[in-house]
């Protein structure tokens, strides 16, 4: 084995993939029972319906290496994403675009007068001197908009009333002042056409390359734990920083998600993949409805069932799954020493949303493990 690679999400598997194409063996193990870490997808059951068990994961880049990259295990869907939000009964189209604006004040404002509007109403506060983040979106979108579309929503996810919370975790909020309601701005965009499980197969579908599932790196009843590889074989990691320094600098605070997936027998549920809940009366923040993302599979999107999954955030404890840095303060000076700790630690490098405690959107996790093998691997 030349190199061994601690986790297959996309990260350890971009590198996994190079290391292969130019020779190298390389092992690559993970603690779950699958491969693709936080992006893996199953077929339901009960439905064939595609779900993306770790939530929803839509691709989207507007870097060339990158796309160029990922378009060699699989092609991709023309699907294009869009959310709306259901505000005290009523749907809006997401992000705030002048056709939420319009809808929200029942008016038919040019993209000039709502702008006008919104900085009017955004002058109760100055960005710069905002003490918490209610005041800091007020100060970006105006209070009836942050009301209605932000506050609570954030509150959900946060679990803490906005005006507890810092308004460093925001620089802005985002408006349109046209009538584009693409989620997305990059310039591809697509599903993969056989879903993630398969495109991630494809990528460790090498000779040099040996996947290992249900193996904890940190076992060390197992043959490839730290303690016997430490220093004698090169590790690309990817599991949490803090947990490969065994916490000593204290845990970093991650938000996690619970989701509740249940099987309908209806055959379209809210006629959209993700619909939002920003009102408090909804205990969850989003409901995913998994068959909308591939309208093209004409059996399985016409057939007289639907899986939905409601979206719950909340913090994380140790033993659940990290998904969102929390970066707070105390996380920033914790993550400064354990890269200071990372330095001294001799051929392993750490990559990958756990273990540079960054949220890493899938073509960034790619484009960086690229980069990783390019510059310090190859
Ligand atoms: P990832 O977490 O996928 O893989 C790390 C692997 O390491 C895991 O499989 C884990 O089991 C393993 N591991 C950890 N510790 C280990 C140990 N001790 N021993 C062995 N294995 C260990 N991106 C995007 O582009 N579009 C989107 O729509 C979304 N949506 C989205 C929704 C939600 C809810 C989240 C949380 C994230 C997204 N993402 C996303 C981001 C996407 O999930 C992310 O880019 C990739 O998961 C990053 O891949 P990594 O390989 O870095 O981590």
């Amino acid at each position: 084995m030349d190199l061994l690679i601690v986790g297959a999400g996309f990260f350890g598997l971009t590198v996994a993939e190079r290391a292969a194409s130019a020779g190298r063996k390389v092992v690559v193990i993970d603690r779950r029972h699958h491969i693709g870490g936080n992006a893996y997808s199953e077929s339901d059951s009960e439905t064939g319906i595609e779900v993306h068990r770790y939530g929803a994961h839509l691709f989207h880049t507007s870097n060339a290496t990158v796309w160029e990259y990922v378009n060699r295990f699989t092609t991709f869907t023309d699907y294009v994403h869009r959310v709306y939000t259901t505000h005290k009964g009523t749907v809006f189209p997401m992000p705030v675009n002048l056709g939420t604006i319009n809808q929200f004040f029942q008016a038919a404002y040019t993209p000039d007068q709502a702008r006008a509007l919104v900085r009017e109403q955004a002058g109760e506060f100055d960005v710069k001197t905002a003490a918490n983040f209610e005041e800091k979106g007020i100060a970006l979108v105006g209070r009836p908009l942050f009301e209605a579309f932000f506050r609570d929503y954030t509150a959900k996810q946060w679990q803490t009333d906005p005006r507890q919370l810092s308004g460093d975790i925001i620089s802005r909020l985002p408006v349109r002042y046209t009538y584009d309601n693409r989620y997305f701005n990059d310039t591809w965009e697509g599903l993969p056409t056989d879903g993630y499980t398969a495109w991630l197969e494809r990528m460790a579908d090498h000779p040099n390359i040996e996947v290992k599932l249900d193996v904890d790196y940190f076992d060390e009843s197992q043959p490839l734990s730290r303690k016997v590889t430490s220093g004698r074989i090169p590790v690309v990691y990817t599991g949490p920083v803090d947990r490969y320094f065994d916490y000593v600098e204290g845990a970093l605070s991650w938000r996690t998600l619970d989701f509740e997936r249940e099987v309908l027998n209806v055959r379209d549920f809210q006629g959209t993949s993700v619909m939002n809940y920003p009102d408090m009366d909804a205990p969850y923040t989003r409901i995913h409805e998994f068959k909308h993302f591939h309208p093209e599979r004409k059996a399985v999107y016409e057939s007289d069932k639907t899986v939905i999954m409601r979206e719950f955030s909340r913090f994380a404890n140790r033993e659940d799954e990290p998904y969102y840095p929390v970066n707070a303060t105390t996380d920033r000076e914790r993550l400064l020493a354990y890269r200071e700790l990372a330095k001294g630690e001799k051929h392993v490098y750490f990559g990958g949303r756990l273990g540079t405690y960054k949220y890493l959107d899938m073509h960034m996790a790619i484009g960086s493990a690229l980069t990783l093998w390019s510059n310090e691997l190859a």
